[in-house]
């Protein structure tokens, strides 16, 4: 019952949210079509919280570290300043097809820079202050993630963590071993006094983090 009416919450909210257009639309369908889990793509909710949080952050840089086939990246560009670059990570080869497409069919191809490789490995080589960072890969390295974006980011600046409350599993007496890393990292975020941070229980939980 509880479920039934979440889904019917879920669906009123996007009903009378702003709709995706046409391109994200397009790439919602060849995401469902072509790739193994579409459901790892920010789709129409979420998708539209990262465009308003990036309008309202107006950033000249944005790290996006999960690109999967580029539905939150086309999201969160729509905030950049007009000489903006947005950088985004993706360790998978075979999505680059999908997500390069829709770059350039967007108008902001010249914009967005994606780089292919383990975002452990490229992030300490990226010399740039970022003004919003999206984490949205592997969950059992969001510790890692934190510790070497923070440094990255600028004061003011706005980290969101997505899936942190994993399903609900986070709640579980016996946590699977990513609730248990997620569990460690929410710990690891609030206790930080670098930062400043709220929880989103928004579809499966968003750690908004701001650098002080
Ligand atoms: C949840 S999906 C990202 C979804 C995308 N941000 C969106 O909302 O449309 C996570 C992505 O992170 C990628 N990934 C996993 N580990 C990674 C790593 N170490 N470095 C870079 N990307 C990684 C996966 O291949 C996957 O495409």
């Amino acid at each position: 019952m509880l479920q039934d009416n979440y889904t019917r919450l879920y669906d009123y909210c996007v009903e009378h949210s702003t709709p995706m257009d046409a391109l994200l639309f397009e790439l919602d369908r060849e995401t469902h079509l072509k790739t193994l889990a579409p459901r790892m793509s920010s789709g129409p909710i979420q998708g539209r919280i990262l465009s308003v949080i990036s309008n309202l952050v107006n950033p000249k840089h944005i790290l996006e570290i999960g690109t999967f086939t580029g539905y939150s990246t086309l999201n969160l560009v729509r905030g950049l300043q007009s000489d903006g670059t947005l950088l985004t990570i993706e360790v998978n080869p075979e999505l680059q097809y999908i997500s390069k497409k829709y770059f350039e069919k967007s108008g902001f191809g010249n914009r967005i820079i994606q780089k292919i490789g383990d975002a452990k490995q490229i992030i300490p080589t990226l010399d740039y202050s970022f003004d919003l960072i999206f984490l949205d890969a592997g969950k059992k390295d969001y510790p890692t993630y934190y510790e070497l974006i923070l440094p990255k980011l600028r004061k003011g600046g706005i980290i969101l963590a997505d899936n942190i409350l994993w399903s609900g599993k986070i709640l579980d007496e016996k946590m699977d071993k990513t609730s248990v890393i997620l569990d460690q990292f929410n710990k690891q975020v609030v206790d930080d006094p670098r930062v400043e941070n709220v929880i989103l229980p928004l579809r499966d939980g968003i750690n908004v983090i701001r650098k002080l």
